[in-house]
């Protein structure tokens, strides 16, 4: 359970004070696919940083089963990081220079998998959302954006996160595979009960998830 209470995060900007997320309360239930819906601005991003503590909020908390997150030292958020959270992003942010399997084996390091592990698990991860044995020797350049997506995907799942954050995954991709994409991220929620939290412009694919959240001036309300 994901419980977020009165979280307000303000940026000193040259023009003075900006409040990106103003008294935001919500819950969100493990295994839950939420949307996050708003215009550019709203504070979406700011949301999902926060929820992923990779920024700290101004006031407010944010409660993981019971833990705030907000207050952990940084050594312990590194881990929450590291361990709890699967982040997807717009641009995928894949490694350039790795290829898809190391790119996933690197997450696998991170989160703490023994050396001799890794590579087995990486390949399982990548065939599960669909990327073959010839794509996973690929570098990220030499595959489709759906491709990376899905790489990035399994990245993320690389350490059986109890909740996957993705801003805009399917923002850059064309509706069919952007589908594609919601898809199995939607399967993933269903067969491992991971949490979603999934920022989206698409009115479709928000629809379509358990529930969605529209922020306006960094202030949130329900549908
Ligand atoms: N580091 C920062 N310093 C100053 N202002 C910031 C910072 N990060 C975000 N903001 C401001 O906070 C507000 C919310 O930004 P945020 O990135 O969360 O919006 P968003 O809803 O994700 O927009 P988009 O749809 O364009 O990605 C904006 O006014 C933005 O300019
Ligand atoms: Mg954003």
């Amino acid at each position: 359970m994901l419980v977020v209470k009165n979280l307000t995060k303000s940026f000193n900007s040259p023009s003075g004070k900006v409040t990106a997320l103003n008294d935001v309360s919500l819950s969100i239930k493990t295994g839950e696919f939420a949307s996050i819906i708003g215009k550019s601005g709203s504070g979406k991003s700011t949301l999902l940083s926060m929820l992923g503590a990779l920024d700290v909020p101004t006031s407010g908390s944010i409660d993981v089963d019971d833990i705030d997150i907000a207050k952990l030292s940084e050594h312990k958020q590194t881990s929450y990081r590291a361990k709890q959270i699967g982040f997807v992003f717009q641009h995928y942010n894949l490694i350039p220079n790795l290829s898809a399997l190391q790119n996933v084996m690197l997450a696998l390091e991170f989160g703490g998998t023994p050396a001799r592990l890794r590579k087995g698990r990486a390949a399982q991860l990548l065939s599960d959302v669909g990327i073959d044995e010839d794509q996973q020797m690929r570098k990220p350049s030499r595959l489709s954006g759906g491709q990376q997506q899905r790489v990035a995907i399994a990245r993320a799942l690389a350490n059986h996160p109890a909740i996957i954050l993705a801003d805009e995954p399917t923002g850059n991709l064309d509706s069919e595979t952007g589908q594609k994409i919601f898809d199995l991220l939607h399967d993933l929620s269903r067969s491992e009960n991971t949490t979603i939290i999934a920022v989206t412009h698409d009115m479709d694919i928000a629809g379509k998830t358990d529930r969605t959240f529209i922020l306006k001036d960094g202030k949130i309300t329900t549908k």
